[in-house]
């Protein structure tokens, strides 16, 4: 069950080189938001499609937002000013991450850090490995300072903590500390990397995925992905994710 909300832009901050902090007056959709789940903009008259993004954080009446400048729809969100209204699906998504867990090691590269910290904020004994291609990207390592107990940061210019991806600070924290949960996000190679090393530990993971996607609701096919139970079959991102056990989907390079 969604629901279609006017919300109203509390604040709109650019916080990097391409990524923005927004926070939005949605009392519905925040009041009922799980971690994992997201919510489905209208991006001005001109653009048919509304663009998914994941709710980072909510607090009461609000959420919060943070998104990568990529395109035409976010391009027109990072022109919105304090006041301005916005028409908002959400919650959307069926499959979310775990909450009133313990011993959590959230995986997230890119835009994926986002939900990871709403994520930690309904679980307990964090720690994290974030991802950026560089520092001049790199977004909400205070946030996750100060929610887990543990943060190792990894760039692929080496601009900011470890040189290259984050399967080595993975491995590190995975060598000192016991998880009982993984839960990660971000682009496919990264999780395809993490589903690989969950398994050899033997720790349930759970990912996020980042498909293109239109309707939100399961009305459209254009988020199909590949899933296996008995046999491969076809689900669909919005409506049966976007998160899901990782050994439910077939990650494909
Ligand atoms: Fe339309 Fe998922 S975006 S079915």
């Amino acid at each position: 069950m969604y629901i279609q909300e006017d919300g109203t832009v509390l604040s709109n901050i650019k916080i990097s080189e391409t990524y923005y902090d927004m926070t939005v007056y949605s009392p519905k959709i925040a009041g009922c938001a799980k971690p994992g789940q997201f919510v489905n903009i209208k991006c001005g008259d001109d653009l048919l499609l509304r663009r998914p993004i994941s709710i980072c954080d909510c607090d009461g009446e609000n959420f919060r937002l943070v998104y990568e400048n990529r395109g035409a729809g976010t391009s027109m969100l990072t022109r919105l000013i304090t006041g301005d209204n916005l028409d908002i699906l959400g919650p959307l998504g069926n499959g979310v991450f775990p909450t009133g867990v313990s011993r959590v090691l959230l995986v997230g590269g890119g835009c994926g850090a986002a939900p990871l910290l709403f994520a930690a904020k309904k679980n307990n004994e964090c720690s994290a490995v974030l991802g950026f291609r560089t520092c001049k990207n790199a977004v909400l390592t205070d946030d996750f300072y100060s929610v887990c107990e543990n943060l190792l940061i990894a760039t692929d210019d080496g601009t900011m903590g470890a040189s290259g991806t984050v399967e080595r600070p993975v491995n590190l924290l995975l060598e000192k500390h016991k998880f009982s949960y993984i839960f990660a996000c971000g682009p496919r190679p990264m999780l395809k990397a993490v589903s690989i090393i969950a398994k050899r530990h033997s720790i349930p993971c759970y990912i996020s995925t980042e498909e293109r996607m239109a309707c939100g609701v399961g009305a459209c096919l254009c988020c199909a992905i590949k899933t296996k139970s008995d046999k491969e079959t076809y689900s669909h991102v919005c409506k049966d994710g976007p998160v899901f056990e990782a050994g439910q989907i077939v990650l494909e390079d």
